[in-house]
């Protein structure tokens, strides 16, 4: 990198700002943005045996911005280290900005592809707005443009295709080459994932539509990503203008899973069932890589982009989920926080076969930086709450209906001075254990300002963020009718 370059301020800039953060501010096993605004998790991979994972990024303040890529690493997916800013829109095929993309080991370098946003006025006074796929090369810490960028532009899209919105491409290898899937808006107007191949990483051959939403799921498909899992293809897709239906999906920007099976002989990809990725109030654009010991993870941004709000004494912006296992199971996509967490478990605390029939404080079950396993086994009742987050003036509520088999989360208690949406809903009731009979599993993640709630080991997710002040740190469990319950509780510390 030059000295003096547009890249090398950035990265002054931001060593100063992240020294001035108190990590105190900061969640404790989830990444937050260094400094600034954080979005999508980019570039998610492995590279020389450790985990990266970049993000947009506007380390200038904390709203979206030009953006940036931001840089970490990670051995275990739990603790963070920050690495310089690795790309800033300094090239006339980006200068609007290098948005979302992917990266992969190949030949022993980190190779990045990511959307170049051509954003400028020509001399006849027309605005050229157009979206490229570009390609950098680096070694960790330092990358280096490709010369040749854009590597995929819009002269190789279907016909009527946009050439505005056609970004975030997610690269991986097969045997016979490199493929990337990248979103675009076909020429109803409506999203759709393309699938383009490669022999070395500069030309790229267009081959398929894999999916599209005609008009029901949303208009642009925005963070493609596609990958096996179990017996069946998974498409992930984040949607843009949604309309809501039932609890499945809300309004706005949803993430979804398409199920399917694809024929890689004619790269033909058939849709079977569409899910919600996440339930939560704050969850878009994840991505996923494939350790070395074969599991599939996923890592998303934990906001959303129309309910998003901060407390004005942080100095930054934007965090990631935790990132979660996917597993396929009885053909469904079960979620599990990633099993390295445990490491960090401390404080143990237990309770068995505990009757509940009024609001109580169980001793010893408090924190904002928790992993809490509440498993409810008798269901004489209508409602059963766990207030946390929780003092006389806040409260953050998890509440299930057990007549309507419904679990909400709210945040209207949570210290918001916005009127940002609060309350979420999904459908989810107890599931059969073989040992405890009807069981309804909560497990709630709790990283000081943001909870993440996996129900019956990962059926379903909410991920939710709040900006609760620190002191609020109580645990209330209520029912209208009795319920017994068992609960675990520890304390994370790294
Ligand atoms: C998704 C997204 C991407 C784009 C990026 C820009 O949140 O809109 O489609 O590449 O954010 O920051």
């Amino acid at each position: 990198m030059e000295k003096g370059s547009q890249l090398d301020k950035v990265r002054k800039i931001e060593q100063k700002g992240i020294s001035e953060i108190s990590m105190e501010s900061r969640p404790v096993y989830h990444l937050s943005s260094p400094i600034g605004w954080m979005n999508d998790p980019n570039g998610f991979s492995i590279y020389r045996n450790e985990y990266h994972l970049f993000f947009q990024y506007h380390p200038f303040s904390n709203v979206w911005g030009p953006m940036h890529w931001g840089h970490c690493k990670s051995r275990d997916f739990v603790r963070w280290e920050y690495l310089p800013v690795a790309m800033a829109p300094d090239e006339s095929y980006d200068a609007g900005g290098c948005y979302s993309g992917s990266a992969i080991e190949a030949d022993g370098e980190h190779v990045l592809v990511y959307t170049g946003v051509i954003d400028r006025y020509l001399e006849d006074g027309s605005h050229d707005y157009r979206q490229v796929q570009c390609m950098a090369k680096g070694n960790g810490i330092d990358y280096c443009k490709y010369e040749g960028n854009p590597v995929i532009t819009g002269l190789s899209l279907p016909k009527g295709s946009s050439v505005e919105d056609f970004r975030d491409p997610k690269i991986w290898k097969e045997e016979d080459g490199y493929y990337l899937v990248v979103g675009s808006r076909a020429g109803d107007g409506y999203g759709q994932v393309l699938l383009y191949r490669s022999d070395n990483l500069e030309q790229w051959e267009f081959l398929d539509v894999l999916d599209q939403s005609r008009g029901k799921y949303g208009r642009m498909w925005e963070c493609p990503d596609f990958f096996p899992l179990g017996d069946k293809h998974i498409l992930l897709v984040s949607p843009q203008n949604m309309r809501a239906r039932g609890y499945e999906f809300h309004n706005g920007n949803n993430s979804v899973f398409i199920y399917g099976h694809y024929d890689k002989s004619i790269h033909q990809f058939e849709r079977e069932t569409i899910t919600s990725a996440d339930y939560g109030l704050d969850f878009y654009a994840p991505q996923t890589l494939q350790t070395a010991d074969g599991r599939r993870i996923m890592i998303g941004w934990m906001q959303s982009w129309d309910a998003k709000f901060m407390k004005d004494f942080l100095d930054w912006s934007g965090m990631m989920t935790l990132p979660r296992e996917l597993v396929l199971k009885n053909g469904k996509i079960y979620q599990h926080p990633v099993r390295e967490l445990e490491n960090y478990h401390k404080n143990k605390v237990e309770y068995t076969g505990k009757e509940i029939t009024e609001a109580v404080v169980l001793d010893g079950i408090k924190g904002r930086i928790i992993d809490l396993q509440v498993d409810i086994t008798q269901f004489d009742f209508h409602h059963f709450a766990i207030h946390f987050a929780h003092n006389d003036e806040y409260e953050m509520l998890l509440q299930y209906n057990h007549m309507r088999k419904c679990l909400t989360i709210d945040r209207t208690h949570s210290g918001l001075i916005r009127d940002v949406v609060c309350r979420r809903k999904m459908m989810v009731g107890p599931t059969v254990s073989g040992i405890q009979g009807e069981v309804l599993k909560l497990r709630l993640l709790l990283d000081r300002y943001s909870v993440e709630v996996f129900v019956n080991e990962g059926e379903k997710v909410m991920s939710t963020v709040f900006h609760t002040p620190m002191e609020a740190d109580g645990i209330i469990f209520d029912t209208d009718g009795t319920a017994f319950i068992n609960v675990l509780k520890y304390d994370i510390s790294i």
